[in-house]
């Protein structure tokens, strides 16, 4: 018997069938996704791998504590050697991030791909846009700026109206009956540990439900114009695709942020109310909603909403077993929540 080769010593070593690898790669892809805006969720979790690594690099230089957070984020953004550069990616990142999954969670809404088999996985989805807009609060009141502390101190009021949990929840995220150093520790901790520990098991799930459940079908199926295939392999035309999609992400965030760096506000100040309060764009609807009606009806209206959107498959095909619902209602009610969500948003955006 000769020697074994390298290759065959590396395998005893790590005795893995890459036969499955190969198998698992090449599943069949439905032709749409061969376009851009149809693969979305794949642009959502780059820019969730680009907020991991700069989020690591920026902790290696933040303090979170009420004294010293601002000043090391100033040290960050005008010190530290491409400090400001990681943070401006890091900020332009979390906006993008939320702005795709809004648009992923549009195109999975309007092609209907929420109905069974695929519920759960809509009501995972739901639960990773929660977390999503939780790490863009939490990390903007890390800053610990005028406006970033005074936007905390409205949410958590918001977080207090909430029915029923609503008291227990604002204190467990404040640590005690005011914004202050404790509720630093714990956005901190939410920020860098708890959030990213579930949104992974969360994203782990979801990306399996579709590995097991494969993508929604269309009514109307493309084909490639010069086979006529209906379906490609994942590996390599699709990863091809969304490794393409990942280059152009890089070039835009890194324009976005050479042209427009993250800036910094004056240090928080607990004594003085600034005039103007805003929260982050992404909660401009709510806070507009409060401005229009009052703390409780915004707040209940936003949970509302909140809820019809977690339970939607279920509550459409409860519908449509009691009433012959046509195809067209989920759409007009989707279009209408997205106007009402897009017309908030703009309003309170222009609103001083
Ligand atoms: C961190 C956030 C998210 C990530 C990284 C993510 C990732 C993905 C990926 C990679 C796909 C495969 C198809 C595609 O690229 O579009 C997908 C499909 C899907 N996503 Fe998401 N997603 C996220 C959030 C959401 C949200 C907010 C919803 C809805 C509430 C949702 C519901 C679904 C459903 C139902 C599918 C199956 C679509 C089909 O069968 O055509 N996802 N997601």
């Amino acid at each position: 018997m000769g020697k074994p080769s390298l290759g065959e010593r590396l395998q005893a070593m790590f005795p893995f069938d890459w036969e499955l690898l190969r198998h698992a790669g090449a599943e069949p892809i439905p032709h749409h996704l061969k376009k851009w805006w149809f693969c979305l969720g794949g642009t959502v979790l780059y820019l969730f791998v680009v907020q991991v690594v700069t989020g690591i690099a920026l902790t290696f230089y933040y303090v979170p504590s009420p004294e010293e957070a601002y000043a090391s984020v100033a040290a960050i953004t005008r010190e530290i050697r491409f400090g400001w550069f990681i943070r401006s990616l890091h900020k332009w990142a979390a906006n993008l991030m939320i702005i795709a999954v809004i648009l992923h969670m549009l195109r999975v809404f309007f092609t209907g791909a929420y109905r069974h088999p695929r519920q759960l996985n809509w009501c995972v989805g739901l639960l990773l846009l929660m977390a999503t807009l939780a790490f863009g609060f939490t990390g903007y009141s890390l800053v610990f700026e005028q406006l970033s502390f005074w936007g905390a101190t409205v949410a958590a009021n918001l977080a207090e109206a909430v029915p029923l949990v609503g008291p227990w929840m604002a204190h467990f995220l404040r640590g005690g009956p005011e914004v202050g150093g404790a509720t630093l520790t714990r956005f901190y901790v939410l920020h860098i540990g708890l959030l990213p520990t579930i949104t992974s098991a969360l994203l782990a799930l979801h990306i399996l439900l579709i590995r097991l459940q494969g993508v929604t079908e269309l009514e109307q199926p493309g084909a490639d114009a010069k086979t006529g295939e209906r379906h490609f392999p994942f590996w390599p035309d699709h990863a091809t695709t969304e490794i393409l999609i990942g280059v152009l992400l890089m070039y835009l965030l890194t324009i976005l942020a050479l042209a427009f760096p993250a800036g910094l506000g004056p240090p928080a100040d607990p004594t003085q109310t600034p005039d103007h309060i805003k929260p982050e764009w992404f909660f401009y609807f709510s806070f507009r909603l409060l401005k229009l009606t009052s703390l409780h009806v915004s707040v209940a209206l936003t949970v509302a909403m909140g809820a019809i959107a977690f339970f939607w498959p279920f509550i459409e095909e409860w519908c449509r077993r009691r009433w012959r619902m046509p195809d067209g209602v989920p759409v007009t009610l989707g279009t209408m929540a997205f106007l009402v969500f897009l017309v908030l948003t703009v309003w309170e955006s222009f609103a001083s």
